[in-house]
């Protein structure tokens, strides 16, 4: 290879580097594309971080350069006791101790509750999230995998976990806060503008880590309203002949063992309310796009698609039926 050529090759490694790093830096999941109070402090407190760790860097690197090849009297002076004690002892104490104070102070003010804020509850399953919702009446509802928040009113969710660790993070709005066995971990965030983030499990729980993700859809306060009111309410019935049938197949397969429809006979608590599955953004947490083909996937070859969860694969129905059950389910709005 020639030199030119050669060159060309590492401009092009170089600018495809450059441009894989760049492009994480924006999008429905990243920590420095922020659109909550939450998150706006933590970039300035990682901004200031990132500052002071590279001025304090540079600090100490031209001290060294001084110590190695300065003049014979620099070196006398940087080697008196007091300027040891003062670079040595008092710099580092005074300064570290600063930025711990400032990191505790931005620590406590986001995690505190806030007057009128919505309270949620979302606890860690492996591997999806299960949600629950105050209606509005006085009540509670379950959904599952998605979060629906209101534009500028703060959100108070109850962290808890199912079986293991896991972290709730949606870095757009706040910083990541651990699921723990046996305890509750409250976490605020507002939303200050409407539109679809992405939240992603961030502590390992097991072989499917990486596909327990979640949307986080923030509405107008109407909108939310709308969308609660709906999402409160019962499943409306099938209404063709081929999503009956679903209907029917649903009932007879014991779906209902795992899966609540509220308003039919299927009341199980072990896997995600499905009562209104066809108005979420994702399925089985947010690994594949929601739609009837993607739900017939999922129940004939779910291993495949997250492997290790509990739901076994049904492969017993015929094609029609397959697709009967999944029209069915797509239809609960
Ligand atoms: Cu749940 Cu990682």
């Amino acid at each position: 290879m020639n030199a030119a050529a050669t060159q060309f090759g590492l401009r092009a490694s170089v600018a495809a580097i450059v441009g894989v790093a760049v492009s994480g830096c924006d999008g429905v999941q990243s920590a420095l594309s922020f659109d909550g109070s939450d998150a706006a402090r933590i970039t300035v407190l990682t901004i200031v971080m990132v500052v002071a760790a590279t001025a304090i860097f540079l600090l100490v690197m031209t001290v060294l350069a001084f110590a190695l090849w300065g003049s014979a009297s620099a070196r006398k002076r940087l080697a008196s006791p007091s300027v040891v004690f003062a670079g040595g002892v008092v710099f580092p104490c005074v300064v570290l101790s600063a930025l711990l104070g400032y990191g505790f102070a931005v620590m406590r003010t986001s995690t505190h509750g806030e007057p009128g804020a919505l309270e949620l509850s979302v606890v860690g399953e492996q591997w999806w999230w299960r949600v629950q919702y105050p209606d509005g009446r006085g009540g509670t509802f379950e959904t599952a995998n998605e979060l629906v928040v209101p534009v500028g009113r703060p959100v108070r969710i109850a962290l808890t976990t199912a079986d293991v660790l896991h972290s709730f993070w949606v870095p757009a709005y706040a910083g990541k806060l651990d699921m723990v066995p046996g305890r509750t971990n409250y976490l605020t965030l507002t939303a200050s503008s409407p539109g679809l983030v992405r939240g992603q499990c961030a502590e390992y729980c097991g072989g499917a880590h990486a596909l327990m993700s979640l949307f986080v859809r923030a509405l107008p306060p109407a909108e939310f309203a709308t969308w609660r009111e709906r999402e409160a309410a019962d499943a409306e019935r099938a209404e063709t002949g081929r999503q009956r049938r679903g209907a029917t197949l649903f009932a007879g397969a014991g779906c209902g063992g795992c899966h609540t429809i509220r308003g039919t006979a299927a009341n199980g608590l072990i896997g995600p309310d499905l009562t209104h599955l066809g108005s979420r953004h994702s399925l089985a947490a947010a690994t594949l796009p929601n739609n009837a083909a993607a739900i017939a996937r999922w129940i004939a070859h779910n291993e495949t698609i997250k492997p290790g969860n509990l739901m076994p694969e049904y492969r017993v129905f015929s094609d029609a039926d397959l697709h009967a059950l999944a029209d069915y389910l797509f239809a609960l709005k």
